[in-house]
């Protein structure tokens, strides 16, 4: 007659959070079965040890083995009611001949952080799936997602946000219960750019469950928590601010910032200035980068439309989170190369052209049958030889009013216990209006 096997939750992983009686199990058990976190919390006991991999159904067989002449104990993380290899072991070996001590799940600790509740959430795990178990998450207000190395949590933010999903917060817990612990209040867009933190739980709610007592005063608590680059400085600033501000070249900080080149907010207000923007404008940007010239100009020309093009999905990504940041919807942002990409667009009233990745020549030959009669023309230009072909090419007859400018900034800097001045890199702006006449 074969021993029932002992299934063990043994909680985050640390011994402050087991069990007393899940503790007791485990001594009383002959065989440990369970992954490396698991069993090196029980190494002092010196009991015979297999540890899962991969291959499940040899662990499974090995239990099935061993338990004909031994106690065996399985180790799960958490609690074995929630997504563990329960099911598994029910199937293989029927639940007459299991012994389940429960253990405190990633869920249980994460709410416990957070002051939620947790029976009405939607969960889902992407442990060994895939991202498409969000798809049911459809319009469930709470959501808790665990993550994996594959499916981080910023995978999880990004599904959402491509998605156009509301929810207003959003929380990423790692390593909870661990050395090392972190808890994030941050928001989908933010959230997209977190690097890293595979074990996590991912809390998701809308706004409208806050509202019905997930109280207020808690939830702007953990605003504070939040780590990222950009968020710590707006919260210096006021996160309304960020709409509040009307002149153009925006401080940099209000933007979501990635391993995305970003024009510097005073070289941003000149482009703007040569641009010559009005209100209704269609407007054309030729490589979008962070979107921060694309945010800039949909704000400005309101109810006026920008067509923004970026070749690169990282940046479009950032672009398009930035966009969102700014509650922008003005903005058709096509991802693809110039000139191809822009084809079929409406005529335009301007055209900024911030990358060209050494296909200026195309692009301007392109844009002189985008822009309008009288339309503005508008080039950054870092390298001298990039400065040298568009000037060249802006001598074209179909150009007028051509105009160019080095901007050479310097921007204070302490250095010990003085300031200096540190340049930057000079930036050209070129600028020219289509002519009237045909050409
Ligand atoms: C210097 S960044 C622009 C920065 C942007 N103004 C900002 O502030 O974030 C240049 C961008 O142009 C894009 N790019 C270069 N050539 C392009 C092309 N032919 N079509 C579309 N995007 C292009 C690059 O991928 C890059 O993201």
């Amino acid at each position: 007659m074969a021993y029932p096997v002992t299934v063990v939750g043994v909680g985050p992983g640390s011994r402050e959070y087991l069990l007393p009686v899940a503790e007791e199990a485990v001594l009383q058990s002959d065989v440990l079965v369970g992954g490396a976190r698991a069993l090196e919390l029980f190494a002092h006991l010196g009991k015979q040890c297999y540890q899962i991999d991969r291959h499940l159904d040899a662990a499974l067989d090995f239990i099935e083995r061993v338990r004909e002449k031994q106690r065996v104990a399985v180790l799960l993380s958490g609690d074995p009611g929630y997504f563990s290899l329960l099911p598994r072991l029910r199937a293989r070996l029927g639940e007459k001949n299991l012994i389940v001590i429960p253990g405190i799940s990633s869920l249980q600790l994460a709410c416990a952080r957070l002051g939620l509740n947790w029976e009405d959430f939607l969960h889902v795990s992407l442990h060994g799936r895939g991202l498409d178990q969000l798809e049911k998450v459809g319009d469930c207000p709470k959501v808790a997602v665990l993550t994996e190395k594959r499916f981080p949590p910023s995978a999880v933010c990004r599904f959402f946000l491509e998605k156009g999903s509301d929810f207003q917060k959003v929380w990423i817990l790692t390593d909870l219960g661990l050395p090392g612990e972190q808890v994030t209040s941050t928001t989908l867009e933010e959230g997209a750019w977190v690097e890293g933190r595979a074990n996590s739980i991912v809390i998701l709610v809308k706004d409208c469950e806050e509202r019905r007592g997930l109280g207020r005063e808690r939830l702007d608590d953990q605003d504070d928590c939040w780590h990222g680059e950009s968020s710590q400085k707006n919260s210096q600033m006021g996160k309304t601010e960020c709409h509040e501000v009307v002149t153009p070249g925006l401080p940099d900080d209000l933007f979501l910032r990635g391993n995305v080149a970003m024009s510097k907010e005073e070289v941003r207000a000149l482009v703007l200035c040569k641009a010559r923007l009005r209100k209704g404008m269609a407007v054309y940007e030729i490589g979008a980068g962070s979107g921060s010239w694309t945010v800039e100009v949909a704000r400005l020309i309101k109810p006026g439309q920008v067509y923004a093009f970026e070749k690169d999905p990282e940046a479009l990504a950032l672009a398009r989170a930035n966009l969102k940041h700014f509650q922008l919807t003005n903005v058709v942002l096509v991802e693809g190369e110039a000139p191809e990409a822009c084809e079929g667009f409406p005529p335009g009233d301007c055209v900024l052209i911030g990358g060209s990745g050494g296909r200026l020549e195309e692009i301007l030959r392109a844009a002189k049958d985008w822009l309008r009669p009288g339309g503005r023309l508008v080039i950054t230009a870092v390298t001298p030889e990039t400065f040298s072909t568009a000037w060249q090419l802006l001598q074209d007859e179909a150009w007028e009013e051509r105009d160019a400018v080095l901007l050479q900034l310097a921007r204070v800097q302490r250095k010990g216990r003085v300031n200096c001045w540190q340049g930057e890199n000079p930036v050209f702006i070129l600028s020219a209006s289509r002519r009237w006449t045909t050409g």
